[in-house]
């Protein structure tokens, strides 16, 4: 089983400025809660209890001030730095230590999933002993994607980051699980045209000894990135949307924590506490 996971969230947010200027998009709210919730959440439900989160040079006191260390969660939290957006395979670099001789999963920060069996999905990726497996899933505009093709067999034949020419509609989702070799290889990359290390490049040293692996979020799954702002605006209703016609919270992390009995009712409320008089706050309260 893999019992350690990276959330990358740094990144320029380039996309969404002036909201990004003075905070990092990942601390920005998806409806009810900051949209690093979201990942660590995915994380949670694949029973990673230990978790790195990367973060820009400088904002590091922003994500403390929401999510100090873990306690709280019973997990155990740590944080790195990242002096500039260096390309996703950077966080194996930065993550070298964190990482040491065990298997990783990697989400990127503004990923956003949700849907049935999503659970089931997550723990049977995170059971990879070999090898790297990525969560595909069908979109209408593969080319904004880093997208792969696959054979009749299901089996991965070629990936391209954001291809101007179709070639499939399966785009690779922020969300990867591998063994340790991925330091080794994530070292060896060279900078791409547009100067980072690409996630692709790695997941193409995986394919070449035939060691990179496919799931499917599947048609009842939703993925957003919610990279641009109109994505991000749409994750924020899907989530509203949901909510309020179920009474159910997506992502609430103590929540996920006590189900997963990492936490008891005396942290709840403690957390109740810490978020003071707030509608997460009556939601954690009913949970005990
Ligand atoms: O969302 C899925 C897509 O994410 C994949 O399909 C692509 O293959 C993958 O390259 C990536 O594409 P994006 O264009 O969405 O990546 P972006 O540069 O926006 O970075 C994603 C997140 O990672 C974002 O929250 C910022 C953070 N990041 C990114 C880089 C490059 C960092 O924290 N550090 C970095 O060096």
């Amino acid at each position: 089983m893999i019992k350690k996971g990276i959330i990358l969230a740094g990144g320029k947010g380039s996309r969404m400025s002036p909201l990004t200027k003075a905070v990092n998009k990942q601390l920005l709210p998806i409806y009810d809660k900051p949209l690093i919730f979201y990942p660590l959440s995915i994380l949670m439900l694949a029973k990673i209890k230990d978790v790195l989160i990367i973060v820009n040079k400088g904002q590091l006191d922003q994500y403390r001030k929401i999510i100090p260390n873990g306690d709280n969660l019973g997990m155990k939290i740590t944080y790195k730095e990242q002096s500039t957006p260096k390309g996703l395979p950077d966080a194996f670099i930065l993550g070298e230590k964190f990482i040491g001789k065990s298997n990783v999963a990697l989400i990127l920060g503004d990923n956003f999933f949700y849907g049935q069996n999503l659970t089931t999905n997550l723990i049977k990726s995170s059971k990879l002993t070999k090898g790297a497996k990525v969560l595909l899933h069908r979109v209408t505009k593969p080319e904004l994607f880093g997208v792969a093709k696959i054979n009749n067999e299901k089996k991965i034949i070629s990936i391209k980051e954001k291809p101007k020419k179709y070639i499939s509609d399966l785009a690779i989702t922020g969300l990867y699980f591998f063994d340790n070799k991925v330091v080794e290889y994530s070292k060896k990359l060279k900078p791409s045209k547009r100067g980072e290390i690409e996630i692709v490049d790695l997941l193409n040293k995986y394919k070449k000894t035939k060691n990179l692996y496919a799931n499917f979020l599947g048609r009842g799954g939703a993925w957003l990135d919610t990279g641009s702002m109109d994505d991000y605006y749409k994750t924020s209703a899907f989530v509203s949307a949901v909510e309020n016609r179920q009474g159910v919270k997506i992502a609430c992390l103590e929540e996920i924590a006590f189900n997963n009995k990492w936490i008891n009712k005396n942290h709840i409320k403690k957390s109740i506490k810490f978020y003071g008089n707030c509608d997460y706050s009556k939601y954690l309260q009913k949970l005990i």
